[in-house]
């Protein structure tokens, strides 16, 4: 979700009212995924790097995620949202922790559409977090089935099928580096603020584009693997 400073910027507007309005478009974005068939979008709120920001700004972003997350919390019920947080959560404060924790279990029962946001995530520390997890067998190396159970909690988050960087920006940002193997990449100019259902839909027949092979030859690709995305990632920074 990448370009909330720069859209403010343009409007002769505070850094706060571009996370302000990326809100927004983080709402209409979670409306729209699941009428494209998506079941799992994950959005990078606030990176392991972003605590390098003044302490103010961190402090409104924060602020921004616990409202988000408290006061959508019965929208997303209603429309059979699942939502979770990855990412530390020792470094969060209490308030953000417990609203998190709320927002999970009211949330859980949600089958239309798992909505993840990242905050204070890094992809290469949450490797190696599941890479020192003590083995439950030491005599036998992990798969890589095993090794993505570890890492994301279930096999339904390991494979993410596409990336949406916004902003113009061209790079991963230590994001989901393990899950976005075989991802396809999007990468709009439009600033997240701006980023509208409309460009979501241009994504996706960006996607629908695309040859998938996963290394095979077409023939042998099944037409299931090359249908609609179900994994999606919106990317800040
Ligand atoms: C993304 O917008 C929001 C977060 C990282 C939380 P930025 O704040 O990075 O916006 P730009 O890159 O300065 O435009
Ligand atoms: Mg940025």
């Amino acid at each position: 979700m990448d370009g909330n400073g720069r859209w403010a910027a343009q409007r002769a507007k505070q850094r706060w009212a571009g996370h302000a309005a990326g809100v927004e478009a983080l709402k209409l974005v979670v409306e729209a995924a699941p009428l494209h068939g998506i079941d799992t979008l994950t959005v990078f709120a606030f990176s392991a790097d972003n605590w390098r920001r003044p302490k103010a700004e961190i402090s409104q972003l924060m602020g921004f995620f616990a409202s988000f997350i408290g006061s959508e919390t019965a929208q997303l019920i209603e429309c059979g949202v699942r939502l979770s947080v990855i990412g530390r959560r020792d470094r969060l404060g209490p308030g953000i922790v417990a609203a998190i924790a709320r927002a999970e279990a009211a949330t859980a029962g949600g089958t239309t559409l798992h909505l993840r946001i990242a905050i204070d995530y890094s992809a290469r520390a949450a490797i190696l977090q599941a890479a020192n997890m003590p083995a439950a067998d030491v005599s036998r190396e992990l798969t890589i089935e095993e090794f993505s159970l570890r890492l994301c909690g279930d096999l339904t988050t390991s494979d993410v099928d596409l990336i949406i960087r916004t902003s113009g920006e061209q790079r991963l940002s230590d994001f989901l580096l393990w899950e976005v193997a075989y991802a396809e990449l999007h990468f709009t100019e439009r600033l997240w603020p701006d980023f509208g259902p409309q460009d979501l839909a241009l994504a996706l027949h960006d996607y629908a584009t695309r040859d998938r092979r996963f290394g095979a030859i077409p023939e042998q690709v099944s037409a299931v693997e090359c249908a609609e995305p179900k994994s999606l990632s919106a990317h800040p920074r």
